[in-house]
């Protein structure tokens, strides 16, 4: 349903009170963006400030949208993938929160794109991505918006390279944070966010026992480490590809097996792809797979596995489950392919616990008024999260969680900083 007053697009404003129990619940676990919200609820550092996001939508982005107005802030909000949305929560956002939401779960590629330009027309004068596609719009077709920013934050590892790409160029226009690189968001989301949720989407769209199968996981970045973590501990063969050689041997060091695609494609039951690049999984490992083989991405883009290659091969799939898609090759063998390709653990579960996100998103929060605070003195570029921030959350977490760290003695933080002291 368009919504004219409240400007929204979700697919039924019925789903609002759904997705107010579901988000009071996702709250529940992310006690150090609450401690953020009390905060920003009596001082409102971003009162006047308004903020377009292109995030997933999802109870956790929910908590981060509602605090982000709690501090003052209009936000707008669209998807960051076409099949992420959880329908519920947009619908909670728009009715119950007056968040201009754009944002219906399975959105074709051009409503998708309608979105990111509705939440551009609010003209953000800060942006908040995941994969960057928000930015990628202004430094092309909306420029005439570039005036009125004063910056913005990255929330992955794909939209962290393509700003550096973009900078490269000399060509990006406004300071950008990547929160993607704090320690207190890849260490967490990227690798135990990642590694529970890629787990539980495969689960939930094929209801597999992962137990003995062969997993071979393409990517040995943050993510991948902790799918492999995950798969083994479900009592998987852990198969890690990866192009790198530094990670590739920390993959034989952590007792995994490492192979190239060519050979491992032959034996595996299940392949995910989370690397980050196009056509990982080609015309040439399809031909090669055995029947019944799995494929899911968990990767940013839905290219990380060529699926118009693999529909040459074949015939229409057939759906055999609500994410499972079966395409049969000439010779009859199958392939079995999840969630259209897109991050299984967004569109087949519910993409990280609100647990890790309660970081991420307090990176995102204190990013934001971080800008507002420093934004007009930043130069163009891609900044850290600065390190004090990434320090709180991980104190802010630890106490959250009940647990208590030693300090340094006097004479220690002595020691640690003379050169004077040898054997
Ligand atoms: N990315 C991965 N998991 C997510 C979640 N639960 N919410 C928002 N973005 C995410």
């Amino acid at each position: 349903m368009v919504g004219k007053a409240a400007e929204f697009h979700v697919k039924e404003p019925a789903l609002a009170g759904k997705g107010q129990d579901r988000m009071e619940w996702a709250e529940h676990n992310m006690p150090v963006l609450r401690s953020i919200r009390q905060r920003f609820e009596k001082e409102k550092p971003l009162r006047g400030m308004s903020i377009g996001a292109c995030l997933h939508v999802t109870t956790e982005t929910g908590v981060l949208a509602t605090t982000l107005a709690a501090g003052g802030a209009q936000v707008s909000l669209c998807a960051s993938n076409p099949l992420s949305t959880q329908d519920d929560v947009a619908s909670c956002l728009a009715v119950k929160h007056g968040i201009a939401t754009y944002a219906i779960k399975g959105e074709d590629h051009e409503t998708y794109y309608r979105h990111i330009e509705s939440v551009l027309d609010s003209k953000p004068k800060i942006t908040m991505d995941d994969g960057a596609d928000l930015v990628s719009m202004i430094h092309t077709k909306r420029r005439d918006l570039l005036p009125g920013i004063l910056g913005g934050t990255e929330e992955t590892t794909t939209g962290v390279i393509r700003l550096e790409s973009l900078a490269s160029e000399g060509a990006l226009a406004y300071p950008i944070i990547a929160v993607n690189n704090a320690d207190t968001k890849h260490l967490f989301d990227n690798r135990y966010g990642t590694g529970q949720s890629t787990l539980d989407g495969i689960i939930r769209a094929t209801n597999l026992l992962v137990a003995g199968l062969k997993f071979v996981i393409c990517g040995y970045g943050w993510c991948g480490r902790g799918v492999a973590q995950r798969a083994r501990g479900l009592g998987a063969n852990v198969v890690i590809i990866e192009v790198e050689p530094v990670k590739a041997l920390e993959a034989v060091m952590d007792g995994f097996t490492v192979s190239t695609l060519s050979e491992a494609v032959k034996s595996a039951d299940v392949i995910v792809t989370l690397t980050g690049n196009k056509h990982v999984l080609r015309k040439e490992h399809f031909t090669a797979m055995k029947d019944g083989v799995i494929l899911a991405n968990s990767g940013h883009f839905n290219v990380e596995i060529d699926i118009p290659a693999l529909q040459a091969l074949s015939g229409a799939p057939r759906r055999l489950r609500e994410f499972v898609e079966s395409f049969t090759l000439s010779d009859g063998k199958r392939i079995h392919l999840l969630g259209e390709g897109r991050l299984i653990n967004l569109a087949a579960a519910e993409g990280h616990p609100a647990m890790v996100m309660d970081m991420s998103f307090a990176n995102q929060a204190l990013s934001v008024e971080h800008l507002v605070r420093k934004g007009s003195s930043l130069a163009k570029g891609v900044y850290s999260v600065p390190p004090e921030i990434d320090r709180e959350i991980a104190r802010l977490k630890l106490a959250s969680m009940g647990i208590v760290i030693d300090r340094l003695t006097e004479e220690q933080e002595r020691y640690l900083n003379s050169w004077t002291e040898g054997t």
